[in-house]
């Protein structure tokens, strides 16, 4: 990734400011169409805690997700400001009041069906998917609540980067893949303005695969380093992207024993 000049950083700031999300007009009307034009991460939070039904709730939407024959392969680890310190040693990060650690959980259909076959990546692959869904629906469910929440996979070892760690430290047993944090909160501050989106038409294709125009790329990634380099005054993307790759590796090998780990292990013992 280059720098980034006055010229590039004017247009990314310019396109960032520039860009509008509102349903077509016929149906601007819809309140949950609404929600979703709308949703934004928030990074700041107000110390309010969540009353105890807002969260049921939103734990409810993320159970009552659909999922690979209705498997339900998922499981929630709770958090409120108090036991995230215990567990972590630190808050919550960006000051959240309460968290939702999100893990796939091909452990729990295993105890109900017990021939269900051990296959490595389609498991994680389920378990990923139905997790997800399930954390997107937590997700929209605080925002139609009025509360803010950022989606995280790696800060504060909570996310899939820190597998083999979370595994150890909160007891989950194989098969159960922490993969990413769901920081909650009554926001402290307005949304902002939103990271660059790509157009509908860089990201549908018909018929055969379309490849994106770079022009759009571009404009793209000069989105990203301009509202970066507006938002924090020392940190920059490409630090951001750096810090990312740094930690792949790792997160490459950790992730690897954590999937295919139980099958080795099996298979040693010949079961
Ligand atoms: C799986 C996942 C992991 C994410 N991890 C982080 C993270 O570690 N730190 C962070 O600040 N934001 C994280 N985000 C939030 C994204 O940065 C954010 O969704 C993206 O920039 C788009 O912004 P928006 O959510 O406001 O539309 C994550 C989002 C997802 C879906």
């Amino acid at each position: 990734v280059k720098g980034l000049s006055v010229g590039r950083f004017v247009r990314g700031i310019r396109g960032i400011l520039g860009q509008r999300f509102a349903p077509p007009t016929s149906l601007q009307d819809n309140p949950v169409l609404g929600l979703l034009y709308a949703r934004r991460s928030t990074r700041r939070f107000l110390r309010t805690p969540l009353p105890a039904d807002v969260m049921t709730a939103i734990l409810d939407a993320g159970r009552l997700a659909p999922s690979t024959v209705n498997l339900q392969s998922w499981a929630f680890g709770v958090f409120d400001a108090a036991s995230w310190r215990a567990a972590f040693g630190r808050g919550i990060p960006f000051g959240g009041t309460a968290a939702i650690l999100i893990c796939g959980d091909m452990h729990r259909p295993r105890q109900a069906i017990d021939d269900f076959p051990r296959k490595p990546l389609v498991d994680y692959t389920v378990a990923v998917m139905n997790a997800s869904i399930a954390a997107y629906a937590m997700n929209i469910a605080a925002e139609a609540l009025g509360v803010g929440s950022v989606m995280l996979s790696d800060t504060g070892r909570s996310g899939f980067y820190d597998g083999l760690y979370l595994r150890e430290k909160l007891g989950l047993p194989e098969a159960v893949f922490p993969l990413m944090t769901l920081v909650l909160g009554y926001g402290a501050a307005g949304p902002g303005a939103s990271p660059p989106k790509l157009p509908l038409d860089q990201v549908v294709f018909k018929g055969r695969y379309r490849e994106s125009d770079p022009n759009v790329m571009k404009d793209w990634l000069d989105g990203m380093m301009s509202g970066y380099r507006a938002m924090h005054v020392v940190k920059s993307f490409k630090g951001q992207l750096r810090h990312y790759l740094s930690k792949v590796d790792e997160a490459e090998k950790g992730l690897h024993r954590m999937i295919f780990y139980a099958p080795e292990q099996s298979k040693r013992k010949g079961t």
